[in-house]
């Protein structure tokens, strides 16, 4: 059985993988801004303790569950429990659903890489701004569609080789590349006029509020909710990702020790990706501020002289319109960090993104093998991708609601919610992101803590490890990651009630 599914070729293989699913835009563009939005510091360590408490514990118990029953999400799940057993598809619509902007975003990058590379190429002709580029590109579905399609060909290509040979292969070229990449991008950031107020921004408690980035920091609960969420995202739990890489991996290896290198990897690189990003457009922001620029305010229609409240550090703007422009105000040389940079977050993209799709396509393989066939992984990776397009064509269409085919626009509804019905992007984060993938984690821990109980993983846990985390796993499971993933939840609903859903 083992042999016929495939497996990964060595651990370390296995580690690059998983943290390639792990580090992906969640790392370079939601964790940067996520914490200046929230306070700096305050997020900082209430994220630190929930990786440590939840995160570190939901992936030891997602290998194991993987490697124990060796199959993909819906199989273990139904291997595993009886009243918990539908939690494996939550964990297979997750995936399916984030994939629907996943593509979307990695194909902005893949623009924006070719755009870099051609003002490179064409030195002194005339320059978009970043703001400009981003609307023209967020209206023209056309492009945005072909560049999406070229995305999920590239997936689709390394999914079809297999988990060896496809993913395995990608991640160990990928990931070191990605890793040297984002070492020129800080050095280049930090060394930038005014990049200490970026990091002053990252590192000193209050001081986005102190110096007026934001008006005031979130409450507790809504900080908890941003944390939580965005480590579950960043560190792919609740979407079956790695209980299905889990599946993989052979008996001798250490889970514990694994799930701690993926869980410090990914931490590293998105504090990393916070010193790449948020100086860079920190002391771009100064340096306009400084040379006079205005910008038209919102309430009053009228020009203003621009402060830092107007350096655009959150949303997509902080990727595709801040960086844009940090790179153009570089000079000549500036497009090449510019075809650098998106390619490090293209690669980063990209290697999440098979991971998702490896959850879908593993369950169709392991379906065929219970019916005593050999799947068909070529075909079944191709069908998987061209349902994956179908969704992903009305997230590229809608251009980030540019295009009038946003939910609201469709449902006849009002746009004041600021959120889900915005676009179709903000719809599929808040059912995925928002609803699914806590909701999951949360009956996961009950179902591992109280209805199969720690000791049936614990068992597995053991092979290849001789480190005994017995107690301290039993405890996390049973009490802390319940409590943790409520509230979560209650954040979550939180912000619903303040956004006016309910
Ligand atoms: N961890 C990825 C990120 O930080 O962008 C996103 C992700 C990949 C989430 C795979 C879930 C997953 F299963």
């Amino acid at each position: 059985m083992e042999q016929s599914r495939g497996s990964w070729g060595s651990n370390i293989g296995f580690l690059l993988a998983a943290i390639g699913s792990a580090v992906g835009l969640g790392n370079i563009w939601g964790f940067p801004y996520k914490m200046g939005k929230s306070g700096g510091f305050t997020f900082l360590i209430i994220y630190f303790l929930l990786a440590v408490f939840v995160g570190f514990i939901i992936m030891i118990a997602e290998l194991a569950m993987g490697r124990k029953t060796g199959k993909g999400t819906i199989g273990a799940y139904h291997t595993l429990s009886r009243k918990f057993r539908w939690i494996g598809w939550l964990a297979v619509f997750s995936p399916f659903i984030i994939m629907s902007f996943y593509s979307v975003l990695g194909a902005y990058c893949i623009e924006y890489m070719s755009l870099n590379l051609s003002n490179l190429a064409f030195a002194g002709a005339e320059i978009k701004t970043g703001a400009d580029l981003f609307g023209s590109m967020l209206t023209n579905p056309f492009g945005a569609v072909a560049f999406t399609v070229l995305f999920m060909v590239i997936c689709y290509l390394i999914n079809r080789s297999g988990v060896s040979g496809g993913i395995e292969k990608f991640n160990k070229i990928g990931m070191p590349a990605l890793f040297v990449m984002l070492v020129i991008i800080i050095i280049r950031s930090l060394t930038l006029p005014g990049a200490s107020e970026g990091l002053k921004f990252m590192f000193v408690p209050g001081y986005a509020v102190k110096a007026g980035f934001i008006s005031e920091a979130p409450g507790f609960l809504t900080v908890l909710a941003t944390a939580g969420g965005q480590m579950f995202f960043s560190l792919s739990l609740a979407m079956g990702a790695m209980i299905t890489y889990g599946s993989y991996l052979s008996k001798q290896e250490n889970l514990v020790k694994n799930s701690g290198i993926i869980v410090v990897a990914d931490t590293i690189v998105a504090t990393m990706a916070g010193l790449a990003v948020i100086p860079a457009a920190v002391a771009n922001g100064i340096a306009q501020i400084n040379g006079g620029a205005t910008v038209m305010d919102a309430a009053t229609g009228l020009e203003r002289a621009m402060t830092f409240a107007d350096i655009q550090l959150g949303g997509p703007s902080l990727l595709f319109v801040t960086l844009q422009d940090v790179f153009q105000a570089m000079g000549p040389i500036g497009p090449l960090f510019g075809v650098i940079f998106y390619l490090l977050v293209l690669i980063a993209a990209i290697s999440s993104a098979i991971s998702l799709i490896e959850v879908v396509v593993t369950y169709f393989m392991d379906r065929a093998a219970e019916k005593g066939r050999q799947g068909n992984r070529p075909r079944i990776v191709l069908w998987v991708c061209l349902a994956i397009m179908v969704e992903a064509f009305l997230v590229a269409m809608d251009g980030l609601g540019s295009n009038g085919i946003a939910p609201y626009n469709l449902l006849g509804m009002e746009n004041n919610i600021n959120g889900w019905n915005d676009c179709w992007l903000d719809f599929m984060d808040m059912m995925s992101e928002g609803i699914a993938m806590p909701l999951g984690a949360l009956l996961m821990s009950l179902m591992v803590g109280w209805e199969i109980k720690p000791r049936t993983l614990l068992d597995e846990i053991h092979q290849g490890s001789r480190l005994r985390i017995d107690g301290f796993f039993s405890f996390c499971i049973r009490f802390i990651a319940p409590l943790g993933m409520v509230m979560i939840l209650l954040g979550q609903i939180d912000t619903f009630f303040r956004l006016g859903i309910f």
